[in-house]
């Protein structure tokens, strides 16, 4: 199975994604990355592994409709079976979601369908997981359709709020779970235990 991994920013998600490919933890391989942003750490993570790498935003194409071909390009061109978006900061264009119906994944740091939606990411969602006074939180994997963190749940993993949590030692305790779920939940896909859509690549 070839991963197309999406990121913007940090990468970490990626790195545990990338790391669990290299163990044989997840029978697959990470064939390319794609990211909006030029300075990401993400590219820097990618470029360190020999990963091939692709910085593409609308800015640079010109428009969304081109930043969509531009996209799709790249994913024939690595004859990718599954995309996952690891801290991917934008929505995709609906001709990449009809292409790869039912074969795109998030991963979003709270249990959906709490603390999701639009400017819900980042640090936002855990600053409003600790002002709702939430006793516990989590991670949510989903497949992706066109509007935020809304497509069919595929996993869900519970992670403790403790009573002196901040936002940020909270993030930090999600992220390292993440890292874990990540590759339980991906293997799952790659053994076909969560199923992948029909459509022709
Ligand atoms: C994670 O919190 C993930 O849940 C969210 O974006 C963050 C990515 O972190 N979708 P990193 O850039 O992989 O470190």
């Amino acid at each position: 199975m070839n991963i197309a991994v999406f990121a913007s920013h940090g990468g970490s998600d990626l790195q545990a994604i990338i790391d669990g490919c290299k163990t044989g933890k997840i029978n697959a391989k990470v064939a390319v990355v794609i990211s909006n942003n030029g300075n990401s750490m993400a590219l820097q993570r990618a470029e360190n592994e020999k990963i091939p790498c692709y910085h593409l935003s609308a800015k640079q194409s010109g428009s969304e409709e081109k930043l969509a071909e531009e996209i799709l390009d790249v994913l024939s061109k690595y004859n990718i079976d599954m995309i996952f978006l690891a801290g991917y900061m934008r929505l995709l264009h609906i001709s990449i979601l009809q292409k790869y119906h039912n074969r795109i994944f998030n991963i979003h740091p709270a249990l959906l369908p709490k603390f999701g939606g639009k400017g819900m990411y980042g640090m936002n969602v855990h600053n409003a997981v600790i002002q709702a006074h939430e006793g516990e939180t989590g991670i949510t994997i989903h497949r992706v359709n066109a509007e935020y963190d809304s497509g069919e749940i595929v996993a869900q993993t519970k992670v403790p709020v403790r009573a002196d949590d901040t936002a940020e030692t909270l993030a930090a305790r999600v992220l390292e779970r993440e890292h874990e779920f990540l590759i339980e939940v991906i293997s799952d896909i790659a053994n076909g235990r969560i199923v992948l859509g029909k459509d022709q690549k």
